[in-house]
Formats: structure tokens, sequence, C-alpha cells
């Protein structure tokens, strides 16, 4: 069986032309993590203006610092009011918002068993109502400009379930769920010349799986058709797939970029 090897992964920037998106603001959450590095990395080689975001101050300012004529901003997602106002003051400073890549998320993995209510509702305050938070926040932005692209990054777990090997029925709850607004919000902002899509990461080597054992992440490779696991770069070109003219008439997908392990 022929594998994917390193060699076989490219930058977006490699991929794009350096004024793809000239002109234009990306703001990326998750950006201190691995994705969303990757991403806010991306657009800026692409000449995009990009503003950072993670809860991670620290994270997220040292993020910032390694992409030349970036900002980074403290955010943690569930906090609503706190949202509103970055992403008015993105607005502000820039004069317009084109694109969302909204990669921050927390993962989990507690047994169904033991993991109470209030477990629940922390994952899904950041993962889901959080990402409707920051959705909601952007397009209120782009609807009247008439334009733009979001992408929200869900998970293959969203639609195989949690409770296996790295992640729980809460995270892989939440996920779904951001499958499904993703749909709700295409078609709310279609006419509005807004699109809307869902990036489905498989199981990828971020910073999310700095604990994971690496025999586990041998097995985990293992199982999936291409013979590897993701890399931030193979999401980040994917997310500017989904916010380029390519795909102008690309709403309300779910794009799988996971070696093939939906086939599975
Ligand atoms: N790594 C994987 O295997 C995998 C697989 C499927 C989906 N995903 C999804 O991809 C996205 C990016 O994940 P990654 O692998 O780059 O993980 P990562 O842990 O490297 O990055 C996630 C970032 O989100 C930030 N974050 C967490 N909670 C936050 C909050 N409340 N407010 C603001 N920022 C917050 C973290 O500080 C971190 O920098 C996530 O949505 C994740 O669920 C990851």
């Amino acid at each position: 069986m022929s594998t994917a090897s390193d060699e076989t992964v490219v930058s977006a920037w490699q991929v794009f032309s350096p004024s793809a998106f000239e002109g234009e603001v990306a703001f990326v959450t998750g950006a201190a993590g691995g994705m969303g590095f990757e991403t806010a990395r991306a657009f800026a080689a692409c000449g995009a203006r990009v503003v950072l975001a993670d809860r991670d101050a620290d994270g997220v300012r040292r993020a910032a610092a390694r992409i030349p004529g970036s900002r980074g901003v403290a955010l943690d997602v569930a906090d609503e009011e706190r949202v509103a106002h970055v992403v008015d003051e993105v607005a502000r400073e820039h004069g317009r918002i084109d694109h969302l890549a909204h990669c921050a998320a927390v993962i989990t993995s507690q047994h169904s068993r033991t993991a109470d209510a209030g477990h629940w509702r922390r994952v899904l305050d950041v993962n889901l109502v959080g990402t409707f938070a920051v959705a909601q926040q952007v397009l209120r932005h782009m609807e009247p400009a008439g334009r733009g692209s979001v992408v929200l990054v869900a998970s293959d777990a969203g639609f195989r379930g949690g409770g296996g090997l790295i992640c729980d029925s809460a995270y892989a709850a939440s996920k779904a769920g951001v499958l499904s607004l993703v749909k709700s919000l295409a078609r709310e902002f279609a006419a509005k010349g807004v699109r809307v899509n869902a990036l489905v990461p498989g199981p990828s080597d971020t910073p999310m799986h700095t604990g994971v054992p690496d025999d586990l992440k041998k097995r985990i490779a293992a199982n999936i058709p291409l013979g590897r696991m993701g890399r931030p770069q193979d999401m980040a070109a994917a997310i500017l797939y989904l916010c380029s003219p390519a795909a102008a008439f690309v709403q309300g997908a779910a794009l799988d970029v996971d070696g093939g392990l939906m086939l599975r």
C-alpha cells in the first residue's frame, strides 16, 4: 500500500498565489494552536491581513509575533461579551472582515460512566455555544457587506461519535452540533452572499494531542487509509480553498480532510 509521506504535505502558500487574499482580512480563532496558527500563517502568506485570537494569551502573542503584520488578541470564545467586543474591534480596525477560520476548541476524554452534566456544559460552552457566538458576531459584519466566507472546524467525531481512543461523547456531540450549525448558517446567509462551510479534520498531529503516547498515535495512523495522521498544513490548505473564489459555489459543505478515515 502506498502511504502519504511527510514529503506530500505542502503548505497552502505553495499552491495559492502570494496575492490570493490581497486586501482581505482574516480572523482566525484557536490561532495559538496547531491548525489555527498554520491557517493564520497561510492567509498572511497569501496577502491577507490577519488577526489571531486564542484563550492562551501568551501563546497567541508569540504566534502573532511569528507572522509579520498580524495581530494577536486574547479571547475566550465562551465569553460572549468579549467575543462581540473583539470582533467589533477587528471590523473597526480593518474596516472589513472577509474570512473567519474558527479553530478554537477543547478536546476531552471522559467516559460517559463518570462524565457529569457540568462536564458536558463546559465542553458545549466552548465548542458549540462559543462557535455560534463567534460566527454570529462575524456574520453581523459580513451580511451588510454582502460577502464573506466562514469556515467552522468540526471533527470526524461529529459523524462517528466519541468514546474511542481519543475523544469522548461530549466532544463528539459538540462537533456534531457544529456540523448542524454550519448547515443552518449556510442556509440563512446564502442569499446575502456569505458562504459558510465546515472543515472536518480526522485525527491530526497537533498540540491538541500532546499527551497522546507515540504508540497510540501509530495505531491511529495505521487505521487511516492514507497511512498517517493529519498535519496542520493539510487543514490550512483546505480552509484557504474553502475561503477562496475556487469554492465560490460551495455552501453548507462538510469537507473531510482525514486521509480516508471516513471510508473505514
Ligand atoms: N487535532 C485533531 O486530531 C483534530 C481532529 C478533528 C478536529 N479537530 C479540531 O480542529 C480544531 C483545531 O484543533 P488543533 O488540533 O489545532 O488543536 P490545538 O489544541 O492545537 O488548538 C486549539 C486552540 O484552541 C484554543 N482554545 C481552547 N479553548 C478556547 C477558548 N475557550 N477560547 C479561545 N481559544 C480556545 C487553545 O488554546 C488552542 O490554542 C479544533 O476545533 C479541533 O476540535 C482536531
